[in-house]
């Protein structure tokens, strides 16, 4: 599945361009844009779809695996807990059916497309992924109240430095912000919300907009383009680091900042890696003019 977006946040909200990426978006859904293989757009939304309707199935064999390891009973209990979690994966549920419904009528997909579609994966013996989906949940609380704690160990860097460094800008100019790997977009939509400091913010869908792809690719035909590219545990997850900053560099305006925040610092000695670790720093790097 492996949902890849990156957010613009604009402080002139009146300038974005909903309904064209909107219309890109459902180009490259159409089953006739491109090749129809594994990699087509609707196919990978299709199985997106397929992990999260099967989401309690795929978990609940899970904890019967657990059940049967009586060593897991007579060591640590775990009865007890596995009874917990099996009504959390219920609770779930609801979410993943939400998200499905929320998803087919967002993208127009019928529910007979995803259900043939199912039942051609299931005739395949191919199972519904249980990773992604379980990762996008893991997602969903950095949204809202309960991610309030997360967000305050880590946004205030990324929107002080973005603060000062636009202290003294023309109000009247805008200023074009570009989130990579931005997820579900909360720290998108605190970017947008600059100078608003309410621990809760209410996610203005209007305030920003979501491009989904690969940055190195959706972004191919801008230059220059943006004052600011942030990124946020980002960096380190490419597969080519040089190919992420060539696209950052180019993507800036002179003069324009990459504002990076939690990057995985990682140390090697001449036979492996030895450290791989998150550490909570900042930086602020600028396109030479
Ligand atoms: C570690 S997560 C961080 C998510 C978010 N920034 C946060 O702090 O919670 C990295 C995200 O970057 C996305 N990603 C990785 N490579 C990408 C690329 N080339 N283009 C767009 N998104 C990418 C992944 O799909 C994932 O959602």
């Amino acid at each position: 599945m492996n949902h890849r977006t990156s957010w613009t946040a604009n402080w002139n909200p009146e300038t974005l361009s909903y309904r064209q990426e909107e219309q890109r978006l459902l180009a490259r859904l159409n089953s006739d844009y491109g090749t129809w293989n594994e990699y087509h757009l609707r196919r990978r939304l299709l199985n997106a779809l397929y992990g999260f309707s099967r989401y309690r199935e795929r978990n609940l064999v899970e904890v019967q695996r657990w059940r049967g390891l009586p060593i897991l009973e007579s060591t640590m209990g775990y009865r007890k807990k596995l009874i917990q979690v099996e009504e959390r994966i219920f609770r779930n549920e609801v979410l993943c059916k939400a998200i499905v419904s929320h998803a087919t009528e967002f993208y127009g997909i019928e529910q007979k497309e995803l259900d043939a579609h199912t039942k051609e994966a299931e005739k395949n013996n191919q199972v519904a992924d249980k990773v992604s989906v379980s990762q996008a949940l893991k997602q969903r609380p950095r949204l809202g109240r309960e991610g309030i704690q997360e967000r305050e160990d880590a946004f205030p860097c990324i929107l002080g430095s973005l603060s000062t460094l636009y202290l003294d800008a023309d109000s009247s100019k805008l200023v074009k912000v570009l989130l990579h790997g931005a997820s579900l977009g909360r720290l998108g939509h605190e970017v947008a919300s600059l100078g608003v400091t309410v621990p809760d913010i209410d996610m203005k869908p209007s305030s920003t907009l979501l491009v989904e792809g690969d940055f190195t690719v959706v972004f191919a035909d801008q230059q220059n383009h943006y004052d600011v590219i942030t990124t946020h545990f980002f960096i380190d997850k490419a597969q080519n680091l040089m190919s992420y900053f060539d696209t950052i560099h180019r993507l800036l305006k002179p003069g324009g900042k990459n504002v990076r925040g939690k990057e995985a610092e990682y140390g090697f000695n001449a036979r492996a890696l030895t450290k791989n670790v998150y550490k909570a720093q900042t930086w602020v790097a600028r396109k030479k003019s």
